[in-house]
């Protein structure tokens, strides 16, 4: 009997990876790391592993991370270990403050059902973010349509860079669609294989081709759904909506979700977009009312497919997605002072000017292609918002438009 164990042990320790080697020939980080959800006290952080691995981040305002925090991925009470990606929820941080961070993968062996091993980790360079807030910095940039197409983001993803700005709305259509786990991990976090998002976060608002694809029910272990203690629990379903302040301006994202009715024999029955978008409505309403939202100087929302078809004089309502519940956002955003709408989806840049009925500006931004591809640019300049947009062919400045404060304020304005 004795000699039976020996001979188990002995085959347990051949055939456990020798983890400290492995690490120096093959890297376990597959992709950069990829902020994400920003809010005014919280971020996440997803990057692609050579797995199996578990995670952390370690983060502090000082550069040398001296004083670091660590917080694993982790779904309570077990920390995680995966195969291909990780994702750490970082939460109590302060508004408006820089933060360094470094990200660390560990490989893992689990042998048997009594232990696990973890081998040493291997950390990331370090960078830094900053969270949002009301006394941020006034500015985000937009990009959409990028349809995992390479040249299309490589361009874009230049853009940014001169930009610098310290958060970015990704409006929809990110993939054509979600065939795998691989390829979404490819397509999301590392298409160019340069890193997109280490130094700002991105606010995801999906778009219809984003609801797409064998593997798209998984596609929130890659873009995350925002923290739930942000929303009412009879909002849980709405994990992509966002209402935060970026400095002057509160970004608001919706979800226009699948461009096909929900009885559409494409989709097979198989989708609820309707009652979805009934309940963000709701969401509006009440989102429109925080104080947070309420006393911003500017209002920016965002969603995918356009809210208006510029033929046959159409407004608000006459929408090809859902004609009662856009009608219902767009009266909500002329009674509260929404002043922009940016939108994507045509691969076609487009301007709708405010009407009298229509007192928001409805911007489309163009792309799929680096020919139509735009970025959208906003900050807060002289106390006015101005939003630019480029053309990424050749850079230049397609439109600027101003936008004074909102008339709709609180006294103190
Ligand atoms: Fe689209």
């Amino acid at each position: 009997m004795k000699h039976i164990l020996s001979l188990l042990t002995l085959i347990a320790v051949l055939t456990v990876p020798l983890y400290a080697d492995d690490a120096e020939k093959t890297s376990l980080f597959t992709t950069p790391v990829f902020l994400q959800i920003p809010s005014e006290t919280s971020i996440g952080a997803v990057w692609g592993v050579n797995g199996p691995a578990a995670g952390f981040v370690e983060y502090s305002t000082n550069e040398d991370l001296s004083d670091a925090k660590r917080v694993y991925a982790c779904v309570p009470p077990l920390r995680s270990i995966q195969e291909k990606v990780l994702s750490v929820r970082i939460r109590g941080l302060e508004p408006n403050t820089k933060y360094y961070y470094r990200a660390a993968t560990m490989p893992v062996d689990y042998p048997n059902a009594y232990h696990v091993k973890v081998g040493k980790p291997e950390f990331s360079a370090v960078h830094s973010f900053t969270t949002m807030g009301e006394k941020a910095q006034s500015s985000f940039a937009v990009i959409n349509d990028t349809h995992s197409e390479y040249d299309t983001v490589k361009a874009v993803h230049k853009k940014l860079k001169a930009l610098q700005p310290p958060v970015v709305i990704w409006n929809g259509d990110a993939a054509d669609q979600y065939k795998s786990e691989e390829k979404t991990i490819n397509s999301i976090l590392n298409l160019t294989g340069r890193a997109m998002a280490e130094n700002y976060a991105f606010l995801f608002v999906p778009g219809n081709h984003d609801y797409r694809g064998a593997w798209v029910r998984n596609l929130d272990t890659v873009l995350l759904t925002r923290n739930p203690e942000e929303r009412d629990s009879k909002y849980w379903a709405l994990g992509r909506n966002f209402a935060v302040r970026q400095g002057d301006i509160a970004l608001i994202g919706l979800d226009t979700g699948e461009s096909k009715s929900d009885d559409n024999p494409d989709l097979q029955g198989l989708a609820e977009f309707e009652s979805y978008r009934e309940l963000q409505t709701q969401w509006l309403k009440e989102t429109l009312e925080r104080p947070e939202i309420k006393s911003a100087p500017f209002i920016v929302a965002f969603c995918h497919i356009p809210m208006i078809i510029p033929r046959d004089g159409a407004e608000p309502g006459q929408f090809v997605w859902s004609r009662a519940t856009s009608y219902q956002w767009g009266q909500l955003f002329s009674q509260h002072g929404v002043q922009v709408v940016i939108t994507a989806h045509k691969h076609r840049y487009r301007c709708d000017e405010p009407t009298e009925d229509r007192p928001w500006t409805h911007f489309v931004g163009g792309g799929k292609s680096p020919k139509t591809a735009t970025v959208f640019h906003g900050t807060v300049e002289d106390g006015k918002l101005i939003i630019r947009v480029y053309r990424i062919e050749d850079d230049s400045i397609i439109k600027e438009v101003k936008f004074e404060k909102r008339k709709l304020l609180a006294p103190s304005f």
